[in-house]
């Protein structure tokens, strides 16, 4: 299968993208991001992923270079471009390249490229190993609403949690779990789904949207509140998402098991529910 890249509105073969040594992006981490997930060929939630890049763009001062129809028309083109059927599309926005200097220059012209990857099968909802979750202080800024392509915490988090056979790190920020460092959290607690409100230290996930509306479907109810650490290791069953994971659910907090050491009902029942969505969509 051939490799194909979409950068700044030509379709080329991947190992012939070049990005200048002074863009943004590079020198920077000045630009946005977004990752959708592929099913048979199809991206999940475009819109939502696109209205995001908007939101996260105009966060850091930057505009979209293409109106939002014709950016899912280009990524359309990619994706039948590029053969991959299951998988996921990164796109990536940078303010391009400028000679070096922290003001933002009034005339560079963006760097706007995506590309799409395979990913394996989606699991199946209930079944699997559950994830192990390693709590770390959450060092990161204040504006964690905004996709930005600025991951040094959360890359540092993730590869603590992993060198220490975990497999996602979640962030701590004074006693409250907010997110991890790739994913959503959530808390099953007294029969009510728990989760920490978007914002200064939660990006609002495509996914987390759309779990809050299967949970409004199944008549879960639902708590968006702050959530104490000590009440996120007791809850009956906890699961973080994503774009590329969907619903995964966690099995250990750090040393402590969670729940009875297998998917809980609520968890399963919700994974199942966004699964109908996507074979509907
Ligand atoms: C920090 C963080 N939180 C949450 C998510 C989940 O967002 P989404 O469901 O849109 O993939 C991601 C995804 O990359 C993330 O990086």
């Amino acid at each position: 299968m051939s490799d194909y890249i979409w950068l700044n509105g030509e379709i080329i073969p991947f190992s012939e993208a070049r990005i200048g040594v002074e863009d943004r992006g590079f020198q920077f981490a000045d630009g946005v991001y977004e990752v959708v997930r592929l099913y048979q060929g199809k991206p999940f939630t475009l819109s939502e992923h696109l209205d995001r890049l908007t939101r996260s763009a105009e966060a850091i001062r930057l505009s979209v270079p293409l109106a939002k129809n014709a950016l899912a028309a280009e990524i359309g083109k990619l994706v039948a471009r590029s053969g991959h059927r299951d998988g996921m599309v990164y796109l990536q926005l940078t303010r391009g390249c400028s000679p070096r200097n922290h003001v933002i220059p009034p005339d560079a012209k963006p760097t706007l490229l995506f590309y799409a990857r395979p990913l394996p099968p989606p699991p199946v909802p209930g079944e699997g190993e559950g994830v192990k979750l390693l709590a770390v202080a959450d060092e990161r800024w204040k504006r964690c609403w905004i996709k930005s392509i600025a991951l040094l915490p959360n890359i540092l988090a993730k590869s603590e949690a992993v060198a220490g056979g975990f497999d996602e790190a979640v962030f701590i920020d004074h006693g409250m779990a907010t997110e991890c460092s790739a994913s959503n959290l959530f808390a099953v607690i007294s029969g009510k789904l728990v989760t920490h409100p978007i914002g200064s230290k939660v990006l609002p996930g495509i996914t987390r949207a759309v779990l809050l509306e299967c949970a409004e479907e199944l008549k879960i109810q639902v708590d968006e509140r702050p959530l104490p650490e000590e009440e996120a290791t007791r809850a009956s069953e906890l699961f973080i998402t994503s774009t590329t994971r969907e619903v995964s659910w966690v099995a250990r907090w750090n040393e402590r098991y969670i729940g009875q050491g297998r998917c809980g009902p609520i968890t399963a029942a919700l994974h199942r529910a966004l699964q109908s969505r996507i074979a509907a969509s």
